[in-house]
């Protein structure tokens, strides 16, 4: 079982990024997090980031036939990028999305995610437990 976990803009910023809404913890501590906990599950795991949208649609195309499911934080791509919604529906490959902050309870502008209706799963205020349990979820689905 292979999953990618894709990051998108800001998360890189991590741990000094409004700590009030992310936390404290950096990515470095995130990417730690997820990577211990895919060996505790015994899968293989591989994490990305960009700040760019087309790199992200082609980290995306990059799973096709390639990982068995994917977890993905578009941050602020959530919210405006029909082609990163267009990339998850052309692989076909089971995507949770993740956000750190509860998005329900913020600005009227992050209210509309354009990947939502291609996830199987959306996971939103989990701080960076969400990530893992993005992971388990993609696990109980593929049914490993
Ligand atoms: C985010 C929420 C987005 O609205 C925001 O643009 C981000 C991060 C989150 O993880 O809470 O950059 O996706």
């Amino acid at each position: 079982m292979k999953i990618k976990v894709i990051n998108g803009p800001n998360l890189n910023m991590l741990g000094i990024r409004e700590p009030s809404v992310y936390g404290a913890e950096n990515y470095q501590t995130l990417c730690r997090m997820i990577e211990e906990h895919a060996e505790k599950k015994g899968i293989a795991v591989e994490i990305v980031q960009s700040n760019h949208e087309g790199d992200l649609v082609d980290m995306i195309q990059d799973c096709y036939q390639k990982f068995d499911g994917i977890v993905i934080n578009p941050a602020a791509y959530t919210h405006t990028s029909v082609a990163i919604l267009d990339a998850v529906k052309a692989v076909s490959v089971p995507t949770v999305e993740v956000h750190i902050s509860d998005v329900s309870q913020r600005e009227d502008f992050r209210q509309l995610s354009f990947i939502r209706e291609a996830c199987i799963k959306t996971i939103s205020g989990r701080g960076f437990q969400g990530y893992l349990d993005a992971i388990d979820e993609l696990l109980r689905v593929l049914g490993e």
